[in-house]
């Protein structure tokens, strides 16, 4: 069967730091080069980095239909993928661009693109259709999903923004809008990657996680390949409130979030 990485498993041993168990207990942030970790709501560059080296080869191509600050195609150029990223916000998507060209190029071949569209939208779809067919290519080796977690931080005003759906159920129809605009754009045997924590209101734990992973597995064509739990390190606010949230948690009988799943699936 063709391998779907550059990793030489003769060799195996030698992968100390590609990661092979579901918990993901990651230490410092990359902070290096343009990784800024300054965009609240960004993933930190090791999940891009983990998923773009266990399912892409050099010169694939990765979508990220959630770009945010550019975290993903920032790691494209390190690893020699190619990268097209859609963000519905102009303003962040100007500061995506910056860092990526600021980046530098690991190989002279490889593309990395930035769409300012709405990820729901058909039109958005044909346009990477367009991008592709200028680069000779017709479809995707890696998806990568890392939507607003509903309205946990809201992104924008904009009526298109998941962080603004009304409800949860609006929420998780915008995301399944999403995978359908996309998953036939991804080829056979590789994977689409959801990233995503889940949220608790009035009183109430909403498992988006599990949620958006039956939005996925409600379409043909894809299997569950993982569920990755990984730890959540707070910002400094939340930090200086961990005695307040401790409170609160014995008080209210819940236990407080530490952890998000990035949900894999692969393309039959
Ligand atoms: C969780 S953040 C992604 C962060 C990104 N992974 C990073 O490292 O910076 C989600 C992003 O999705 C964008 N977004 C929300 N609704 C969208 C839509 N309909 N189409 C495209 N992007 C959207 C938001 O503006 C936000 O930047």
């Amino acid at each position: 069967m063709p391998r779907i990485n550059d990793l030489n498993l003769n060799n195996w041993k030698e992968y100390q730091d590609i990661i092979t168990d579901s918990l993901w207990i990651i230490g410092e942030r990359d902070k290096s080069g343009t990784h800024k970790g300054d965009y609240h709501g960004n993933f930190i560059p090791q999940i891009p980095n983990q998923l773009m080296r266990r399912f892409t080869k050099k010169g694939d191509v990765v979508l990220d239909t959630f770009l945010g600050s550019g975290t993903t195609l920032i790691e494209c150029k390190r690893l020699g993928r190619n990268g097209i990223g859609i963000e519905l916000l102009p303003g962040v998507a100007e500061i995506a661009k910056q860092r990526i060209s600021q980046e530098p190029l690991f190989d002279n071949e490889v593309f990395t693109e930035v769409l300012i569209a709405d990820s729901t939208k058909k039109e958005t779809r044909q346009k990477v259709d367009e991008i592709l067919k200028t680069h000779g290519r017709q479809n995707v080796q890696l998806i990568i999903m890392h939507p607003p977690y509903h309205d946990i931080i809201k992104f924008s005003d904009r009526p298109e923004d998941l962080s603004n759906a009304k409800s949860v159920k609006d929420f998780i129809k915008l995301f399944g809008d999403v995978v359908s605009n996309f998953l036939d754009l991804l080829e056979r045997r590789h994977y689409l990657a959801v990233v995503i924590g889940d949220k608790y209101t009035n009183s109430e734990w909403i498992p988006l996680g599990f949620m958006t992973m039956q939005e996925v597995l409600n379409r043909d064509g894809l299997i569950l390949k993982s569920i990755l739990v990984k730890n959540m390190v707070n910002n400094r606010a939340k930090r200086n409130q961990e005695h307040l949230w401790r409170y609160r948690a014995l008080v209210g009988g819940f236990y407080i979030f530490r952890h998000e799943y990035i949900l894999l699936f692969q393309k039959k």
